[in-house]
């Protein structure tokens, strides 16, 4: 039933709307999964295993990685806004366990922020987006303020980042 009533909103929207603004109304918010962030600088780590973390965020090894637009600001760590144009992004990997080793499993989650400040104003300036297996046909992100932001939302007095720097 909620299929069907999407795909009549999904027609109304195409006959009124240019393409651009259907793909808005379908959620989607134009965020592209990122390409060569491994090239990028790689910000910070977490492990979060199946055992239940503080955060209630998903197991996996969280892998970090920041574009050179906002290496400065990551790396200064006050309180100043991230530039436009900063990317993070967090690589999250599967992983299985093996004699006390986690080897890696492939990509669960391509998750990213984007600083646009005026695109983005209702959630701290960023646009959230993540990709199960880093698929870009598998955006899961339809509600940024309530599935990203609203937890990000604590970490105000940082630009809305969890990751710091670390030496
Ligand atoms: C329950 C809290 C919570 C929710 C919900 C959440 N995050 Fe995060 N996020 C974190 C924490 C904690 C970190 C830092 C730890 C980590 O993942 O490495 C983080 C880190 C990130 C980072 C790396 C930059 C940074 O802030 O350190 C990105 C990118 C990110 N999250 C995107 C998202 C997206 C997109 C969503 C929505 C699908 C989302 N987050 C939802 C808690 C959350």
């Amino acid at each position: 039933m909620r299929q069907i009533l999407l795909s009549k909103q999904a027609i109304i929207a195409f006959t009124l709307c240019a393409v651009g603004t259907l793909l808005a109304a379908a959620g989607d918010d134009g965020l592209k999964a990122p390409n060569g962030f491994k090239d990028w600088y790689f910000a910070n780590s977490m492990l979060l295993t199946t055992d239940q973390n503080k955060f209630g965020l998903n197991a996996g090894n969280h892998l970090i990685y920041i574009n050179a637009k906002g290496l400065e600001r990551f790396k200064r760590g006050d309180a100043s806004p991230y530039p436009d144009g900063t990317v993070f992004v967090d690589d999250v990997r599967s992983y299985t366990t093996d004699g006390g080793a986690y080897l890696d499993a492939g990509r669960k989650f391509l998750t990213t922020m984007v600083k646009d400040s005026k695109k983005y104003a209702s959630t701290g300036g960023w646009g959230f987006q993540a990709w199960v297996g880093g698929d870009p046909s598998k955006p899961v992100v339809m509600d940024a303020a309530k599935q990203c932001f609203a937890c990000h939302t604590s970490q105000k007095a940082h630009d809305f980042a969890f990751s710091t720097y670390v030496d």
